[in-house]
């Protein structure tokens, strides 16, 4: 058995003058304190603090507290959303906030269950702001907890799950006792600057002494992953732009990829596309049936490649009609304040203004 406060006493100290000065850790004594963590793990989910920072700071100034987010709509949100990814989960945060206002009389519960049954809360956010927000035990297990546990006690390693199981137990043992706030987030601050997933700053780590994997100088915990080859997909999108200057747009589906985003009609993308099963390509209104432009984007599981085609849109019928369903016409002015994703953004330099 080991010794909790072999971790958690230098873990704090350390905690207390190397942690990352990070907007969200200003104030934790402040009414808003839970909604402003809530907002920062929503951000950091599969994405890294450095792209989060301007995005945070630029949605807490529109937004300062859950009261005014909950009456934020749909678009306003995607739009500070865009770069970010993932855009489900800023539609989830206002769904969450909106019940939170109505259910909760806008306090953010302070109960693991009750946060589970939220949209886009699950075990680790949930975790997360009861420990960070209110300082209570949690089972908080991220990727940089992870590894450094996983390390530190040498934990056989079978999958990921059940290695992310064991953490969690340690996890919430060391949380019973002391500051769980500065526990989960010194050790967040620990496996990003110290205890690397490559090389480890073994001696500049304040709990080296117990750590197994430093005493073995074994610190590969995981099975390397097989590198997957990334899938290709492609498609077209078409600026089909009116002689007074709106372009047409259309919103994407409320599920899956991308989530209610505005984009430039495109069609559905594939392992291959037929440009003549989508428009007439003896059209007069295709003013240049080479494509302008060619737009390359990486998902997180696939790379897509996008050929830019320009249309006259004085005049256009689609063959494939669904491209333009609920289509709106729309002067490009408009443009920086809808929620356009990252991939749309890169169509931008070919508008004619
Ligand atoms: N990654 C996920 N949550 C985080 C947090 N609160 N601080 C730093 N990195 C994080």
């Amino acid at each position: 058995m080991y010794n909790l406060n072999d971790i958690t006493y230098p873990l704090i100290s350390w905690y207390k003058t190397n942690k990352r000065d990070l907007p969200w850790r200003k104030r934790f004594d402040h009414i808003d304190t839970p909604y402003k963590i809530l907002v920062s793990e929503f951000m950091l989910q599969q994405t890294t603090v450095n792209a989060v920072i301007d995005h945070y700071n630029r949605f807490i100034k529109i937004w300062p507290n859950l009261i005014d987010f909950s009456e934020a709509t749909e678009d306003q949100v995607l739009e500070i959303w865009s770069g970010l990814g993932y855009y489900s989960r800023g539609t989830n945060l206002l769904k969450t906030s909106k019940i939170i206002r109505k259910d909760f009389a806008g306090k953010i519960p302070c109960n693991i269950d009750t946060l589970k049954t939220f949209p886009g809360i699950g075990d680790y956010i949930s975790s997360a702001v009861v420990s960070i927000a209110y300082n209570m035990p949690s089972r908080a297990v991220d990727t940089n907890i992870q590894r450094v546990i996983t390390r530190y006690f040498s934990i056989e390693y079978q999958s990921s799950s059940k290695n992310k199981k064991d953490v969690q137990l340690i996890i919430e043992d060391l949380t019973l006792k002391d500051s769980p706030r500065e526990i989960i987030q010194g050790l967040m601050d620990l496996g990003s600057l110290i205890c690397k997933p490559r090389e480890p700053f073994c001696e500049k780590c304040p709990i080296n002494l117990g750590c197994l994997a430093n005493k073995n100088k074994s610190f590969d915990y995981s099975q390397p992953k097989q590198k997957k080859k990334v899938p290709k997909r492609y498609g077209y999108v078409f600026l089909i732009r009116r002689s007074e200057g709106s372009y047409l747009i259309t919103k994407r589906s409320s599920k899956g990829l991308l989530a209610n985003t505005y984009q430039f009609p495109t069609n559905e993308w594939a392992d291959e596309v037929c440009l003549e099963s989508l428009i007439k390509l003896s059209d007069k209104n295709i003013s240049s049936y080479n494509e302008i432009a060619n737009i390359n984007h990486q998902f997180s599981h696939f790379k897509l490649e996008l050929k830019v085609i320009n249309i006259n849109g004085d005049n256009i019928e689609f063959l494939d009609k669904s491209i333009t369903s609920k289509a709106r016409w729309i002067p490009p002015e408009e443009f920086n304040k809808m929620g356009f994703s990252s991939l749309m953004k890169k169509i931008f330099p070919y508008l004619e203004y």
